[in-house]
């Protein structure tokens, strides 16, 4: 009775001692690449913390040139000076994208374009989480505008950057949410209906519908594609629900630190040889299983065409290889 009660009350002391061998269980996959990266150019969207602060970190410690691309430019600024320090890398810049307005992603683009002869690596990690029902400057709702529509409308801008530069890689940091999302495209931009956890998950299967199909359009010309769930990672991401800010609170000691989170965006980007698993979706290091929902060409092809449209990108602007050609809807 009383070593029972002593080890209930040791419990939680216990839990806390075992906490970092429990974490390192749960987090498996390590990116163990030892590619360096003089002469390599690489954009983190998103980068001034959590999983794309220290994915920056990382690419910068490796010798690219990282641009962190973010909304906030001082916080960015910041972020940047402490990369440089910890990395000795200098060339680290910060540049104001907000991918929730599509005036500053045309601007950030374009700068890109006149200032940077390569591109190697385009890492499309920003994200929001569960925000209150609201809408981008372009009236997309907020999940779908920043997550999807707007990573798409840069990716697409920045193509051909990266087809010059091929061997090249994008990296779409999606999430294990996604088998809860579904693309009704009757509504899309949540007018209809609208429930915060789910419009992130929607926006995160958007994610991985757009890797498969980029990966179709993009078969041999250099430019390899993945999707990533980072993990169940300790960031900033549920700032926008106290009920998640709590649970996040409670399991903090295990689970992923950022540092953690970035390692399968980093295997995704820096691994060799991983071209022939272009458009695969991977977690731990590991290639991952998606939901039925992600794997529908049918909607994958269907969400492509009418994110054109939304965006006011001709839907032909990257045709398959040897593929029919289409129309809009
Ligand atoms: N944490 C997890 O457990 C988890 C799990 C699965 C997937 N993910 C995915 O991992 C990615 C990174 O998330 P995180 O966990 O590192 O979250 P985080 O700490 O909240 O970081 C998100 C980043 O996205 C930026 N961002 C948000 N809205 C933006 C906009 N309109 N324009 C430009 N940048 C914007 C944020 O900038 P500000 O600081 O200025 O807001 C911040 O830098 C996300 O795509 C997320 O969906 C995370
Ligand atoms: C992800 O993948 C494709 C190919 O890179 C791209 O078109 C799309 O816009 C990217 N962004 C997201 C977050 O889906
Ligand atoms: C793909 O999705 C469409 C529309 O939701 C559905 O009608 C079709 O049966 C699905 N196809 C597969 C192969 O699951």
């Amino acid at each position: 009775m009383v070593g029972v009660l002593l080890l209930l009350l040791l419990l939680p002391f216990l839990l806390y001692i075992a906490a970092p061998q429990i974490r390192s269980m749960l987090s498996s996959g390590v990116c163990t690449s030892t590619i360096q990266l003089p002469g390599k150019v690489a954009v983190v969207t998103g980068a001034n913390t959590g999983i794309g602060k220290e994915t920056a970190k990382e690419l910068a410690r490796r010798g690219a040139r990282v641009y962190l691309a973010c909304r906030d430019v001082q916080k960015g600024e910041l972020v940047a000076r402490e990369i440089q320090m910890m990395t000795g890398n200098q060339q680290v810049l910060v540049r104001k994208l907000d991918l929730a307005d599509t005036k500053s992603i045309r601007a950030f683009a374009k700068r890109f374009l006149e200032e940077e002869k390569h591109l190697h690596i385009l890492i499309n990690n920003a994200g929001v989480m569960m925000c209150p029902y609201s809408k981008t400057a372009d009236g997309f709702e907020m999940h779908m505008g920043v997550n999807h529509l707007g990573h798409f409308l840069l990716t697409h801008l920045l193509l051909e950057k990266l087809k010059e530069s091929a061997p090249s890689r994008v990296v779409n940091v999606s999430s294990l949410a996604h088998h809860l999302g579904r693309i009704h495209f009757h509504n899309l931009q949540g007018e209809k209906f609208y429930q915060s956890g789910l419009a992130y998950c929607h926006s995160k299967l958007a994610n991985i519908l757009f890797t498969q199909e980029l990966a179709r359009r993009l078969k041999g010309s250099g430019i390899t594609v993945y999707s990533v769930h980072p993990g169940t990672v300790n960031s900033e991401l549920v700032r926008h629900s106290a009920l998640m800010r709590w649970i996040w609170w409670i399991f903090s000691f295990f689970i992923k630190t950022p540092q953690q989170g970035a390692q399968t965006s980093l295997y995704c980007a820096l691994t060799e040889g991983l071209e022939v698993l272009s458009g695969n979706h991977f977690s731990d290091c590991h290639v991952a299983w998606v939901s039925a929902q992600a794997r529908n060409e049918t909607v994958a092809r269907r969400l492509w065409d009418v994110s054109c449209d939304l965006l006011g990108i001709p839907v032909d602007w990257l045709m398959m290889a040897a593929g029919p050609k289409r129309s809009l809807k």
